[in-house]
């Protein structure tokens, strides 16, 4: 059971002063009947509620994938820049947040939802979920760099790094690699380059648990999450 008001404030139907407002002005009904007082307890799982004669559905957790593109930040509200938050345009729930965050120049795999229980367990430093990225390196990578991130590194701020798992893709005057992370403090896998002296030019996530990024999801877009992948980040 939960009050009229917050029903319609949480489906972004308007502030919860608006929507007291509408609920006073007669512009809401629940079970066809219109509803005066905004405190009336109503059952989100069986209540008809319209505001303005148009279905308000309940959704209480919404799960969606974006693949984030540079030059918008990972926050739920910012004063300079677009938030991840504000590109999800058909979301129903008020409270959605970013799992994690990604700088504002990463790009990719970016779970957006309102589900604190799976967002703690999925970054909870003593979980240890893996995070694998895509980067473009400044210069070559090697054979003793992959030992030197399997052994964890030191940073150039002095701690030492988890152990991280590095593939190289291609080593060149600008190399292409995946590494595989078990942590995710902020700037993590910049500062792990910087501890050997090497820059990252282009950073992306390409999974996070199980979850992988769908690579049809054009860089900016978001889908919702299927059943399966919810359970998938669920399942550690
Ligand atoms: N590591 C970084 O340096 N930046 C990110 O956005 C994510 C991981």
């Amino acid at each position: 059971m939960i009050r009229l008001d917050k029903y319609l404030c949480e489906m972004s139907v308007g502030s919860r002063s608006q929507v007291k407002e509408y609920i006073k002005k007669g512009r809401v009904k629940v079970d066809n009947e219109v509803v005066k007082s905004a405190d009336v307890k109503i059952d989100e799982n069986s209540a008809i509620i319209t505001f303005d004669d148009k279905v308000v559905g309940y959704t209480k957790v919404e799960y969606y994938m974006l693949n984030k593109p540079a030059g918008v930040v990972s926050a739920t509200t910012d004063n300079r820049y677009r938030t991840v938050i504000d590109i999800i345009d058909d979301k129903k729930r008020k409270d959605l947040f970013p799992v994690g965050r990604l700088d504002i120049d990463t790009e990719g795999l970016l779970v957006i939802t309102n589900d604190g229980d799976m967002a703690h367990r999925l970054l909870s430093p003593k979980k240890h979920v893996s995070k694998v990225y895509y980067a473009r390196i400044n210069g070559p990578v090697t054979d003793r760099h992959i030992e030197l991130f399997k052994e964890g590194l030191i940073l150039k701020d002095g701690t030492k790094a988890l152990p991280g798992n590095l593939k190289i893709i291609n080593s060149a005057d600008e190399s292409e690699i995946e590494l595989e992370i078990f942590e995710g403090k902020f700037h993590q896998v910049k500062k792990m380059f910087e501890a050997i002296d090497l820059k990252v030019l282009y950073l992306k996530r390409i999974s996070m648990g199980k979850l992988k990024l769908d690579n049809t999801l054009e860089i900016g877009s978001y889908r919702k999450l299927t059943d399966e992948e919810v359970k998938l980040l669920n399942e550690r």
